[in-house]
């Protein structure tokens, strides 16, 4: 079997940590692995197969010899190196927004758009992470019956921001429980014992950055550029998994059951619903899944053509690490791992 030269660029981050897990658990075939990050981590070392890798700070010759860059190191950083990644020979699976709406680089949900994927010239994009989330769920209902209208409101985790994040809203906890007043340096406000409306740039119409993917990434991924989404995304004090309520209004009424029995079977995706014991998708329980937890299917009593469902899904997994590794194998297993240099240098 064939085996590639990989590079992780923000491997000491939340999602660059996670792909290292997932690269080593799914035995991803791997020649070589590369860990880039900032200079601020040049000299530390990542697990991994056992062994101690050394991170190194990403430079102009960072990607001489490698096929695969999945990167995670946010927008700016994948604006300065993808297309040099891309230059050098490689393809480049990019976690951040900064490619996403691009119309020559496909945006892939494997459960959803698998065969978008082939059309890459060197970049492909990771939709952000609740996007992914509701499209792994929603998709299959689409499927059988279009959906016109989604209402949605996130309650999204503090591994949404990074690894910094998650320990920032560990410490304020600390310090509230201390009486002390607790810090903020990454987030806006204090995170811990209390929740606040995303914190993105807010556009003329009061839509936030993180809304306005949900709406933009989702009709990308369908192929469906006039479907309507509202959405409404708060951070709350959850460390890690974002979970979403969705309102879907479709055009012939969908029942809750036949809902079930297709979420049931659909890829991705684990039905959690035990109605006796009110046991619906938890965060906590989402942590460290591959699928998306999905529940609390029910018919919408305000609307005869209207389905609620609740779902809970690991953000840094299939919201990002794992999604870009699924895309990976698509393209190992197709032969579309392939590089663009000429496509790209003919621009
Ligand atoms: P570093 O740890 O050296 O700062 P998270 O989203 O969890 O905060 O992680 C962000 C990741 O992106 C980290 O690995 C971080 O590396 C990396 N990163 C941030 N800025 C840069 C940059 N300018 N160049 C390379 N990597 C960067």
């Amino acid at each position: 079997m064939k085996s590639y030269k990989v590079a992780i660029l923000g491997a000491t981050g939340a999602v660059g940590r996670e792909l290292l897990q997932l690269l080593e658990s799914r035995k991803f075939p791997l020649a070589d692995l590369k860990l880039l990050a900032s200079p601020r981590s040049a000299g530390r070392t990542l697990p991994f197969q056992g062994e101690q890798l050394p991170v190194e700070p990403v430079g102009e010759k960072s990607f001489e010899g490698i096929d695969l860059v999945l990167a995670s190191a946010g927008s700016s950083t994948s604006k300065i190196w993808a297309l040099k990644a891309v230059l050098a020979g490689a393809v480049v699976i990019d976690n951040s927004s900064a490619f996403r709406m691009d119309a020559n680089v496909p945006l892939v949900v494997p459960e959803v758009n698998p065969e978008t994927a082939a059309s890459h010239q060197g970049i492909i994009a990771n939709p952000n992470c609740t996007t992914i989330l509701m499209s792994v769920a929603v998709w299959p209902l689409h499927k059988v019956e279009p959906v016109r209208r989604i209402v949605a409101a996130t309650y999204q985790s503090a591994s949404g921001a990074g690894a910094r994040a998650m320990e920032e809203m560990k410490e304020q906890a600390k310090a509230i429980l201390n009486g002390e007043t607790p810090k903020t340096e990454i987030f806006p406000y204090p995170l811990a014992f209390n929740l606040f409306l995303h914190n993105s740039p807010l556009n003329e119409q009061g839509y936030c950055e993180e809304e306005m993917k949900m709406l933009n990434e989702t009709r990308k991924i369908f192929a469906e550029p006039e479907l309507r989404i509202s959405a409404t995304c708060v951070r709350v004090p959850v460390l890690r998994a974002h979970s979403e309520a969705l309102n879907l209004e479709f055009g012939r009424p969908f029942s809750a059951a036949q809902a079930r029995e297709i979420l049931r079977n659909a890829p991705g995706v684990k039905l959690v619903e035990d109605w006796q014991a009110n046991y619906f998708p938890m965060p906590a329980e989402a942590s460290g899944c591959d699928e998306v937890l999905v529940g609390r299917i029910r018919e919408d009593i305000s609307h005869p053509c209207g389905l609620e469902l609740w779902l809970s899904g690991d953000q840094i997994r299939k919201g990002a690490a794992l999604n870009a590794v699924q895309i990976a194998e698509l393209l190992i297993a197709k032969n579309w791992l392939q590089p663009a240099t000429a496509a790209v240098a003919s621009k």
